[in-house]
């Protein structure tokens, strides 16, 4: 037994947050944005708005696009480093709000590799025969963690959703592989220092600005460069296929020079890559999963065909997963 996406749902805020809105807040161009990330707008959420209102939409969109009732659902797993609150997970807002009565729900913090590493705990899950269907989410408002007087790193990240309904399936569909890795060691190339037990909410956090995103740019991305090739070799290896074999790859949307270096090391070029990026800016855990269900609505593959995914984010984490559609 395997298991399968099912069902694919994808919501992002309808205000969009372009370049040129940038340019008025920091000391940015447009030109620099694009020719260094490929992102032209990103979208942003109201100040207050719950992350478990947009997963919602996107969940109920995976869920109709599956066919399956929420009260089916045996797991909700939600990766997310904007949370509505430190506590309770945001999984346990969205299954409230879904009417998952049946379900468990937990939060994944897995940074940008989220919806990968909550795609493997439901796949285990289902093959241990401990649930038949989860609902597997990437939501963030990264928007309310982004320091705007940091032009490195505010013009990078944007709001967003991304929903997958994942159930059994015969071993030869579905995940066919899927690998996961981090380095902890790393953990400062992107982190949010407080408030927490080692910087606890005082004043100083808040005039020294800890609260917000911070990472070290260059050196992430030569991580992420590697690590990503690395990871996408060993699954696609693992599962006997070559890239050639593959109809899609959708990769974490961090930036266009990280997507094409990796695109052109594999041999996966042109209309084979999936990008949305330059609309959605780099949303993180959300990231993969609202471009997977945007090819889907593109119509970027059909039933049957191999599709692979990788993510890249703050631990460090990474990983690689598979598909056949
Ligand atoms: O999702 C998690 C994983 N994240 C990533 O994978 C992100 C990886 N990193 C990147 O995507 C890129 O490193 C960035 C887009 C963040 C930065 O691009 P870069 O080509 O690595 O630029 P840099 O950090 O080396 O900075 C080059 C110059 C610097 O100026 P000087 O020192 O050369 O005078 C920066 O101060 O660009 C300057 N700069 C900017 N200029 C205009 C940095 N940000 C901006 C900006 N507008 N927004």
């Amino acid at each position: 037994m395997g298991s399968k996406i099912v069902g694919l749902g994808m919501h992002a805020p309808h205000k969009k947050r372009s370049n040129y809105d940038l340019e008025k807040i920091v000391d940015t161009t447009d030109g620099w944005i694009v020719e260094r990330t490929g992102i032209k707008n990103r979208r942003v959420s109201e100040p207050g708005a719950a992350n478990s209102d947009m997963a919602l939409v996107a969940s109920q969109k995976a869920l109709a696009d599956a066919g399956v009732r929420a009260e089916e659902l045996d797991i909700i797993l939600v990766g997310t480093a904007s949370p509505d609150m430190v506590l309770p997970s945001t999984a346990c807002f969205l299954q409230a709000k879904l009417g998952a009565s049946n379900a468990w729900a937990m939060d994944v913090v897995a940074a940008c590799s989220g919806f990968l590493y909550s795609l493997s705990v439901a796949d285990s899950q289902i093959r241990a025969g401990r649930a038949k269907k989860a609902l597997v989410v990437g939501s963030e408002i990264l928007s309310a963690l982004l320091d705007y007087t940091d032009r490195s790193t505010c013009i990078l990240f944007g709001d967003g959703a991304g929903a997958a309904v994942v159930a059994e399936c015969d071993n030869n569909e579905g995940l066919l592989a899927c690998h996961l890795q981090s380095d902890g060691n790393l953990w400062d190339l992107i982190h949010i220092p407080g408030p927490g037990t080692i910087n606890p909410l005082t004043p100083d956090l808040i005039s020294n600005r800890m609260m917000y995103l911070r990472m070290a740019g260059n050196e992430t991305f030569k991580h992420a460069v590697t690590k990503m090739c690395d990871v996408c070799h060993k699954v696609v290896a693992e599962a006997g296929y070559s890239f050639d074999d593959l109809a899609l790859f959708v990769p974490h949307q961090a930036n266009e020079r990280i997507i094409s270096a990796i695109g052109k090391r594999l041999g996966i070029t042109g209309d084979r890559v999936f990008i949305n990026l330059d609309q959605y800016g780099n949303t993180s855990a959300a990231s993969i999963p609202l471009a997977l269900a945007e090819a889907k609505i593109q119509g970027r593959f059909r039933s049957g065909d191999l599709v692979l995914l990788v993510a890249f984010g703050s631990g460090l984490t990474w990983g690689a997963a598979l598909l056949r559609m």
